[in-house]
């Protein structure tokens, strides 16, 4: 144990790691000289034609991962977390691979149903619901309201109105798990601010109070334990609880819930060699604790369902930016991009750790230690820390960020009015534009007090 390893291993270690494209689109191929394409697309090419920063999307990989969650949950409803990154093309790919869709506020949804998406298939969620996104659900005729707070039950009934649409809703319950990457993304337990407790009650009075309203139809219950979790036993934990509940409904009730959403979360891997949740695992035994469960309690099979983010876009998105400048400061090395924090808020928020890689040129020189910042007016901009890049990086350089396609985009801010991304879609070797650059016009456009 202990003692060193020799140097040569270590820097053929710092290669093969810098080399593996494990966490890139399948599509990824390498070209000559240290270029890469995606969807057949080579990136230095997306890069002149579309400027950077850009966000590069691979259609065929956002497809694959949506067919691989059909096939790992035949028999279960699963729903696209729009959360994670919303277009209109992302709606229609999600659409046409059979996936329904989770949305969080009407702007989400209104851009899915105005883009196709059949609003049956929508599932609306939120912890503070206002009156304009419940307005918009009841007109457009989403799927399912799930609650998350008592307020909520009779201002739904109340817009629904005496012989209106029966609306379908679910009941947001915490089981009480705690799982997830960090401590802002987990949502299990009653020390935060979704759902309604398992614990103390309230879940079991919320249920009770729907069932009493006529406007109401109550088709099961919903859990969502947290974010980017690589482990199955939380959600067994999670789901056996859940048909605890279920089993207490029907006695207490006589009325037995055919839903049960255990939400999503599922954990992907953003350095190589990270853990992943493995799905067809998490399926498969999730499957066997419901049928279990229920012949247990004496249940009929509730019909799973499962919302996916993260694991659908993540992966198959990548950041494309332009090094501007390079800067040795005492021990440190770092390289600024024309992006940062504005469009990748994650690194600062939950410290999460990126690989990025240069593209576009090969390198023969040995690897440094660099820290890669954004161009933000604050310290704290830094989009990966400590990173082994070639030491001859340069300005005008292009660096490639993998597992960039999941809350990036859709927590970007206008911070310093830099302005959002571009996002390219490539698919069989051909590119297009999915979402424009924010320009200084969209800026000067929204600002009208002059
Ligand atoms: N369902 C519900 C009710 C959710 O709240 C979420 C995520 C999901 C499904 C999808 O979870 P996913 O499969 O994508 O992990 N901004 C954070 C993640 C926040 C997740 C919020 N809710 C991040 O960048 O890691």
């Amino acid at each position: 144990m202990g003692g060193h390893t020799p140097a040569t291993a270590v820097l053929s270690k710092v290669r093969a790691s810098a080399d593996d494209l494990s966490i890139w689109p399948a599509s990824t191929t390498r070209l000559t000289h240290g270029e890469l394409a995606i969807g057949g697309v080579p990136l230095t090419e997306i890069a002149e034609r579309f400027d950077t920063p850009a966000y590069v999307l691979d259609e065929g990989e956002v497809r694959a991962r949506c067919r691989t969650y059909r096939d790992a949950f035949p028999e279960a409803a699963v729903l696209y977390a729009a959360k994670a990154f919303l277009s209109r093309a992302v709606v229609r790919w999600v659409r046409e691979e059979g996936l329904g869709l989770d949305v969080c506020s009407a702007g989400e949804l209104e851009l899915a149903v105005t883009a196709g998406f059949p609003p049956e298939r929508i599932v609306l969620h939120g912890n503070a619901k206002p009156p304009r996104d419940l307005e918009a659900a009841l007109r457009l005729g989403v799927g399912r309201i799930v609650i998350d707070s008592p307020s909520e039950i009779a201002r739904i009934a109340a817009a629904v109105g005496p012989g209106g649409r029966r609306q379908k809703v679910m009941v947001r319950v915490v089981p009480g798990v705690s799982a997830g990457g960090h401590d802002k993304i987990r949502t299990g337990t009653d020390d935060q601010k979704f759902g309604l407790s398992l614990t103390d009650g309230a879940a079991q009075h919320a249920i009770a109070r729907v069932l009493g309203q006529p406007e109401l139809e109550l088709t099961g219950l919903h859990c969502h334990i947290g974010s980017q979790i690589t482990d199955v036993k939380p959600y067994l934990v999670a789901l056996r609880r859940m048909v605890g509940l279920m089993a207490r409904v029907r006695d207490a009730h006589r009325v037995v819930l055919a839903e049960l959403d255990m939400g999503g979360g599922h954990g992907i891997a953003y350095r190589p060699g990270e853990p992943v949740l493995d799905l067809t695992t998490l399926a498969r035994r999730m499957r066997a604790e419901l049928v279990e469960g229920c012949a247990a309690a004496g249940l009929t099979v509730p019909r799973l369902a499962v919302e996916p983010g993260r694991a659908i876009v993540g992966p198959a998105g990548v950041a494309l930016y332009r090094v501007l400048t390079v800067k040795h400061t005492g021990e440190k090395v770092f390289v600024a991009v024309d992006g940062g924090m504005s469009d990748n808020p994650r690194p600062a928020l939950y410290g999460v750790r990126y690989a990025p890689r240069l593209v576009g040129r090969a390198s023969t020189a040995g690897s440094c230690t660099a820290t890669v910042v954004g161009r933000h007016c604050e310290a704290g901009d830094i989009l990966a820390a400590d990173v082994e890049l070639p030491g001859d990086i340069r300005p005008g350089d292009l660096l490639a960020v993998p597992v960039a396609g999941a809350y990036q985009l859709s927590m970007a801010s206008g911070y310093n009015l830099v302005g959002r991304p571009a996002v390219i879609a490539v698919h069989e070797g051909s590119a297009r534009t999915l979402v424009r650059r924010e320009t200084l016009e969209d800026f000067r456009s929204r600002d009208i007090g002059g």
